[in-house]
């Protein structure tokens, strides 16, 4: 058996501050961790852990430790993984970690299958490969388990489509679905994180540029603001009707992706679809352009087909590989099509991931309270658990909000009274 697999056990002392920089800005975690630290409501649990290895991500372990469960962690994206953080995990908090970054497609899910190796109780999923290669390769491992998370929207899609099928196994909680994750993770972390990729990727000027985002969902709305913020004219594409509209409404250009492939000067997809920019896309494209991607698989950019248009291909600098069509003209993607905000930068920052974690780390309580009640299928968070994290974490930044007075409760819930 496989202790942990990772890059380098002497990094450990850097991953190990690292992680307490991000705890400072964790105070509902914080807040959570100590009382799971006294009650231990997570004893004798085995949990199966597949998140990007960040140092939020160790917080989040070393919390659930803390609360008495048994977690092996590996990576939900074979680029996201912080090398520090993962040897610091192993070293100083016992976690058996199995993430390197940069690992290839087979150490990925080799890295998946030691995570199963503690026949778990609960799985921690974040775009759903832990969750698929169960069912698909170890379903001798579902008598055990109680039930699962999941952080994601594409990992959400998914498990919604096994269950709709009748496929899924066990209940799963989509944490992606709290208010308390998808409108400040989905929208101020990856609009902050992934402006940070890019810039930390090719160091060029946002100022100026024509930057176009893919897909108006939550992910897009923050990167299409930050981008604004930052002085880029900002064109939106969309198929969802609605949200084209909204984003029109917030004051973007729309267009269709070809139009906006002639004029853009970097392009971020964040749809969770499949070739939104390809060949027709990459032959009207300026000299230059910029390639990245910030949705949850590495599948928006049709990487194969701008392979084959190159007549040369070569790596110009960390994170930036250059593509010269048969045109001559340069197209530059960034860290390989996945997400960018991970991959070239350190992934959303610890204020967000507080909440994000705080989900989790409830949700996996819920769990082990409630499993008896639930069913083999994708449910929301309790709605009281979202609230909780918002209170605590308006509390933590000391922020007092109003509460409805007994007359205002009584007429809120009333048909009777009009005009
Ligand atoms: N980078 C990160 O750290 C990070 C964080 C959270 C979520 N994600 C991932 O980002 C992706 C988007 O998440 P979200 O929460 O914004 O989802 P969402 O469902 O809110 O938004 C996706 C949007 O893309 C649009 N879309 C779909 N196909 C399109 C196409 N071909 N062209 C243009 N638009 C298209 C949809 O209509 C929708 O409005 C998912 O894969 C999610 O898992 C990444």
């Amino acid at each position: 058996m496989v202790k942990h697999d990772i890059k380098d056990i002497n990094l450990a002392k850097r991953g190990k501050l690292r992680i307490e920089w991000a705890a400072q800005e964790m105070p509902v975690l914080r807040s959570i961790a100590e009382r799971f630290g006294k009650e231990k409501p997570l004893k004798g649990l085995k949990i199966s852990a597949c998140l990007h290895v960040t140092t939020e991500t160790a917080n989040l372990m070393e919390t659930l430790k803390g609360g008495g469960a048994d977690v092996f962690l590996c990576a939900s994206n074979p680029l996201s993984t912080q090398d520090d953080v993962a040897s610091s995990l192993v070293k100083f908090s016992n976690v058996p970690v199995f993430a390197i970054k940069g690992e290839d497609n087979r150490t990925y899910y080799r890295h998946i299958n030691y995570a199963l190796s503690i026949k778990p109780h609960i799985t921690m999923d974040d775009g759903a490969d832990l969750v698929s290669t169960l069912h698909r390769t170890k379903k001798e491992l579902v008598g055990n388990l109680l039930g699962g998370t999941e952080e994601t929207t594409t990992g959400v899609i998914r498990l919604r489509a096994m269950a709709e099928k009748g496929i899924l196994k066990y209940p799963i909680i989509a944490v992606n679905d709290a208010y308390t994750k998808y409108l400040f993770d989905n929208r101020y972390g990856t609009g902050q994180s992934t402006i940070d990729g890019i810039m930390r990727a090719t160091n060029r000027l946002i100022a100026g540029s024509v930057l176009v985002v893919s897909g108006y969902g939550w992910c897009g709305k923050g990167i299409s603001m930050r981008a604004r913020g930052m002085g880029a004219r900002v064109v939106v594409t969309e198929v969802n009707p609605l949200r084209a509209l909204e984003a029109t409404m917030d004051g973007f250009e729309l267009m269709p992706i070809r139009e906006a492939s002639r004029i853009g000067n970097i392009f971020v997809t964040s749809t969770g679809d499949v070739n939104v920019i390809s060949s027709d896309c990459f032959a009207l494209m300026k000299d230059g352009a910029i390639l990245c991607n910030s949705g949850h698989f590495n599948v928006e950019i049709s990487i194969d087909t701008l392979r084959k248009m190159s007549i040369r291909r070569r790596i110009i600098r960390d994170f930036v590989e250059e593509y010269t069509l048969k045109n001559k003209k340069r197209i530059y993607l960034l860290g390989e099509g996945r997400l960018i905000n991970l991959a070239a930068a350190e992934g959303h920052p610890s204020a967000v991931m507080d909440m994000s974690f705080a989900n989790q780390a409830l949700c996996v309580e819920y769990i082990s309270k409630n499993y008896k009640k639930l069913e083999n299928s994708v449910y929301s968070v309790p709605e009281n658990i979202d609230r909780k994290i918002a209170v605590l974490k308006l509390k933590a930044m000391g922020i007092n909000i109003d509460t409805l007075s007994k007359e205002q409760k009584r007429y809120l819930e009333s048909w009777e009274l009009g005009t």
